[in-house]
């Protein structure tokens, strides 16, 4: 039987950049033997629009049950006004937490077409390729108590930094476990100079490590970190690091490159029967309510996210090199969306038209 994908195009833009990645899909169907059992659902608004709610139990049951995941984007201005219980995120939150996704990889990728579109020097950033593991369903984000007390004569509010030893030693394997695949390059970052939970933190990947003596490990303290990663980044391969500080890191990483428009992301968690982890894939952008319906929507995100689930969720690591290389070799002979176009005048690709160049390039491949 083929290998099962839920595709949940969302809201916004969602819809318009899934539709490119069908066709991708599609193509590795018809061309490459590789065929999957797709089905798709609601989620988001779209969801709330149909049944009341941003992802109906039933959805949810498919998406534990399907071998990988994968989302356009959720929200926009039309769902701002409602209740919190039924707000689009919500159906996203409810998906990383019923799934456990633990483990969220967002790469840092600058492909040489784009390096003059970084905000840093060309030379800094040509040839990038990083890859960011934050923990996502712990950490401050989540501890208790949390909330805001009156103290004496004044409000105080309240997180609390909280991370077992389990929780550390799951995130950390994996990112390990990435490592393997990639450079053998692990740093991990944390502050156990002014934190407990970044001594444990500390504690806990050195003990990892002992399972993984091919892998160098190093250390840094996430405040420095900040400051290599836009000074140098190319001396990473892989980074490890907890929830609050992965959001500040991943999200500055991700800036080195370029747009939004070209960033995917994996959230992983425990694996499955078959040996699968559980897999949730999406761009890192949302839904776009600015240019939704337009065509204007860059699908490399979403394509890129799809090329993830290949690499990590389907062991087809050769085939996510083959759809990488195709976007890179549109983007070299000059293929732009809209949210890719420098000052001068080339005429934009459409998000379809975006798609077509991927096909072209994979049927040239
Ligand atoms: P956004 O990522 O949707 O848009 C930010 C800016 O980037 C906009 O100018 C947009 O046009 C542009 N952009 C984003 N993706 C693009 C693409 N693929 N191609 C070309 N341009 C692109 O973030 P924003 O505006 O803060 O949020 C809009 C809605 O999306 C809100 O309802 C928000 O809650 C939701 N959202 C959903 C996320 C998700 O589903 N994971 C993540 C972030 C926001
Ligand atoms: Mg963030």
């Amino acid at each position: 039987t083929n290998p099962s994908l839920l595709i949940l195009p969302g809201d916004g833009i969602g819809p318009e950049v899934m539709a490119e990645v069908r066709k991708i899909i599609d193509w590795f169907g018809a061309k490459r033997d590789l065929a999957f059992d797709v089905s798709e659902g609601l989620v988001g608004g779209a969801a709330y629009d149909a049944h009341g709610t941003p992802l109906t139990d039933e959805t949810m049951e498919q998406a534990q049950q399907a071998d990988a995941v994968l989302l356009g984007a959720v929200g926009g201005p039309k769902y701002d006004d409602l209740d919190f219980s039924v707000k689009p995120e919500r159906g996203l939150l409810r998906l990383r937490k019923e799934m456990d996704l633990y483990s969220n990889l967002r790469p840092a990728q600058c492909f040489d077409a784009l390096a003059d579109f970084s905000s840093l020097k060309k030379d800094v950033v040509a040839g990038l390729d990083i890859m960011i593991v934050r923990e996502l369903t712990s950490g401050i984000y989540f501890g208790e108590p949390r909330g805001i007390i009156e103290e004496g004569n004044e409000r105080v509010g309240i997180n609390t930094q909280r991370y077992t030893e389990s929780e550390i030693d799951r995130v950390a394997r994996s990112a390990f476990e990435l490592a393997m695949r990639r450079d053998k390059k692990l740093c991990s970052m944390e502050k156990a100079n002014v934190m407990e939970s970044g001594i444990l933190w500390r504690d806990v990947v050195t003990e990892v490590a002992k399972d993984y003596p091919e892998v160098e490990l190093s250390h840094m303290y996430a405040d420095n970190g900040a400051m290599q990663l836009v000074r140098a980044p190319k001396q990473f391969d892989v980074i490890v690091t907890d929830n609050l500080f992965g959001d500040i890191l991943s999200d500055a990483a991700a800036m080195l490159t370029g747009s939004l428009g070209m960033l995917p992301s994996a959230s992983l968690g425990a694996p499955m029967a078959n040996g699968r982890p559980k897999a949730l894939y999406e761009p890192v952008h949302g839904s776009a309510p600015d240019i939704a319906g337009q065509g204007k929507a860059n699908p490399i995100a979403c394509i890129l996210s799809f090329s993830m689930a290949l690499r990590y969720s389907f062991d087809q690591g050769a085939e996510a090199d083959r759809l990488e290389a195709a976007v890179e070799k549109v983007l070299a002979e000059g293929g732009r969306t809209a949210d890719l176009l420098g000052e001068e005048g080339v005429t934009p690709l459409s998000t379809s038209g975006m798609g077509d160049a991927v096909i072209a390039a994979l049927d040239a491949s």
